[in-house]
């Protein structure tokens, strides 16, 4: 097996995300707590007691002897998420049985590749994304060189070049194309037509398509009609998709994500997978995270709300910068990839200054397959620490002399 390579943004953040005052690292929407989720509801819907829920939530935890609980997931979670699925328009439906229950979709991604790639298995991976994504997929393809970066561009708006992809795809014969829509860092969403164009491109070559689905669906700034189902509803059996409740969803501290396939060998792959490496979720995830998962329209609601409030405050502070910053602005998701338009600067130095001189947090973009002059700007949390967060990167500009 080849040696596991660290996982440069994961140590970035852990290095410094704990006490830092400017967190424009973080890339969940603002967490929520089970009461305020409660609020939320009893704002939204009324007729909900929120004292009883309230209790029967104490009583859960308080009452229910810890056992292993439902091992592949409860049936009322596994109905919720595939709900989600189902919202899509003109698809078959997802049923409980296409639903693989994983610790975070960190843990559907590693279960996947884990299931999926064979050494010396090729595997097409999109550039840039959660490095997790190609990292894991060398370890089981038992080498760095199997893994086949497809590059999306600042200049194409990192839209996919399809013509790109299908010489890759005619070159390498990968088992699998992975791609992350949203995607983080860039934010950018690729729409119903380019997902279908993707689909189609996958099936007439016969190669797996996973798509990281965790930022699904916070289109804040997305037309209904342009908005893309998962990748499982264009009618291509050999997909998969993966997600969690942690970004869109603001509940990342339950850890609890999934898989979505349609594909029944590989389910039962997946499944043989996991028991030695999850058995099940918590008890107490498992039904906070179905609580969750049955209001996520609330949710929604509320995050839309914050990420397009907060995408002002970016879009204003790259106005006023006098052309130093630069953007795609991100149509969905809760990050956005930010270019510097200063020549050969070291990204990497100026982040760990911001955070060890200037208590800010950005993530530079040496550690997104070394794009350094990027960095990434995560806009789902407080804008306060936004607006604190650029005042003290122009500080930082000033003590340089790139700006006066
Ligand atoms: C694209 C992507 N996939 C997966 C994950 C892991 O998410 P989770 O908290 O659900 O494990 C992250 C976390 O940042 C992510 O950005």
């Amino acid at each position: 097996m080849v040696k596991q390579e660290d996982f440069d943004v994961e140590q970035f953040m852990d290095k410094y995300e704990t006490n830092i005052v400017n967190n424009m690292g973080e890339t969940c929407c603002d967490s929520l707590s089970v009461n305020q989720l409660l609020e939320l509801i009893s704002k939204e819907k009324p007729e909900v007691d929120i004292s009883l829920k309230r209790k029967q939530i104490c009583d859960l935890i308080l009452d229910t002897k810890a056992t292993y609980g439902h091992i592949r997931g409860s049936p009322d979670l596994k109905s919720a998420i595939a709900a989600i699925y189902n919202e899509d328009l003109k698809t078959e439906g997802i049923s409980n049985d296409n639903i693989v229950v994983t610790n975070g979709a960190i843990g559907a991604n590693f279960l996947t590749l884990y299931s999926l790639v064979d050494a010396n298995d090729k595997v097409i991976v999109v550039s840039p994304t959660y490095q997790q994504l190609g990292s894991v997929s060398a370890v089981f393809s038992q080498s760095k060189v199997n893994v086949i970066p497809f590059e999306l561009k600042y200049e194409n708006e990192y839209l996919p070049d399809l013509v790109e992809l299908k010489q890759l795809i005619e070159t390498h014969f990968p088992k699998l194309v992975i791609i992350n829509n949203p995607n983080n860092p860039t934010g950018v969403v690729w729409d119903n037509e380019t997902m279908e164009k993707m689909v189609n491109l996958c099936k007439s070559k016969d190669v797996w398509l996973m798509c990281d689905e965790v930022y699904r669906p916070l289109y804040h700034s997305v037309k209904r009609e342009d908005q893309p189902k998962s990748v499982v509803n264009y009618g291509y059996a050999k997909t998969i998709s993966t997600g969690s409740t942690s970004k869109a969803f603001a509940f990342a501290g339950l850890r609890l994500g999934w898989v979505v396939t349609r594909d029944k060998a590989l389910l039962d792959n997946l499944f043989s997978k996991r028991d030695y490496n999850t058995i099940s979720v918590s008890m107490v995830d498992d039904s906070l995270a179905t609580l969750v998962l049955q209001n996520h329209k609330v949710i929604l609601k509320r995050n839309y709300d914050i990420c397009l409030k907060n995408i002002e405050i970016v879009q204003k502070e790259i106005d006023h910068s006098n052309g130093l910053l630069s953007w795609i602005r991100p149509k969905s998701g809760t990050t956005c990839f930010i270019k510097i338009n200063i020549p050969n600067l070291d990204t990497y130095k100026l982040c760990s200054e911001l955070a060890e001189q200037h208590n800010t947090l950005v993530v530079p973009g040496e550690v997104f397959d070394n794009r350094a002059g990027f960095l990434r700007v995560g806009f789902g949390n407080s804008p306060e620490s936004i607006v604190g967060g650029f005042y003290e990167l122009k500080k930082w500009f000033i003590k340089n002399g790139y700006q006066k």
